[in-house]
């Protein structure tokens, strides 16, 4: 049976989006989120009518982990947006190594909000390990966050194929991943010693972040706020403020902005902010 999404069930989803994780689907997703729900009903069985019903009325957890993952778009890389890298080289890394700049217990702290396949907080930890002498012994750790069971689940697994390796120079691939023996197709697995610096929550941008842990020195926030609307975002960087540590970084993608929000923040350079 062909089944087509009308623009009253669009508007229904459009809500439900809103509302659980402050998705703002523009009409411009229509065609998008049509395909994906198709797709998904081809192999489950059922109508977008009963789908959206079901979504409404009494979803289950997995429903509506099921329905972020129809909606939700993934894409990263290793190493995105190198000025970001640049900029904690200079005014993280290498201050710590040359004891220019120091943080109690010998902390630090990254949380990658929204890290999708986790190309981003493993591109942290190779960063860390590159720039601390291990003689030092600092205690670093990276907690990657989505809500996307599909993307945690790959990042989590920490194999990734050739094609998703763009943002990785030879050296560090060579460095930090091994080839992965089983695949058909070259993948490519993280090694234990980068793994062992990240760890991977479930966790909604919508929900109190405190369960996460912090305080944070930084905070990257990238690629995910271009999905929210103004109101939305202002909430998101409120709740990321009270994760930092005082004086401590949010940097959100190039494409990004504070600049229109009400938040206790100041800039620092292009997309990186500072806690007020
Ligand atoms: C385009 S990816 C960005 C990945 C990475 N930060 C980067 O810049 O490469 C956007 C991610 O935001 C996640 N996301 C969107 N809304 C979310 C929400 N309400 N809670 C948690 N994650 C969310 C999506 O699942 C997706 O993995």
């Amino acid at each position: 049976m062909f089944d087509t999404l009308t623009g009253s069930l669009f508007e229904r989803i459009t809500r439900l989006a809103r509302a659980r994780w402050g998705l703002s689907l523009t009409e411009r997703k229509f065609s998008l989120v049509q395909n994906r729900l198709t797709s998904h009903l081809r192999k489950s069985g059922g109508t977008i009518e009963e789908w959206v019903q079901r979504i409404e009325k009494s979803p289950s957890e997995s429903d509506m982990l099921l329905f972020f993952d129809i909606l939700s778009t993934n894409v990263t890389s290793f190493f995105r947006d190198s000025t970001h890298f640049d900029f904690l080289e200079r005014e993280l890394w290498t201050p710590l190594a040359r004891g220019q700049r120091t943080a109690a217990g010998r902390k630090i702290r990254f949380w990658s909000a929204a890290c999708s396949t986790g190309a981003e907080p493993y591109s942290i930890a190779m960063q860390a390990l590159e720039l601390l002498p291990p003689e030092q012994r600092w205690d670093v750790k990276v907690i990657g966050s989505d809500l996307s069971s599909k993307a945690l689940a790959a990042a989590r697994a920490g194999v990734f194929p050739e094609s998703q390796l763009a943002g990785l120079s030879p050296e560090r691939r060579k460095r930090w991943l091994t080839p992965s023996p089983k695949s058909s197709e070259p993948e490519w697995s993280i090694r234990p010693e980068v793994r062992a610096l990240v760890e991977f929550r479930q966790h909604n941008l919508m929900d109190p972040p405190h369960a996460i842990g912090g305080p944070f020195d930084c905070i990257m926030l990238r690629n995910c706020m271009i999905y929210f609307d103004r109101e939305t975002r202002e909430e998101v960087v409120h709740r990321m403020h009270s994760m930092l540590k005082p004086s401590a970084w949010l940097i959100v993608g190039s494409a990004e902005t504070l600049s229109s929000l009400k938040v206790p923040f100041k800039t620092t350079a292009a997309s990186i902010y500072t806690k007020e």
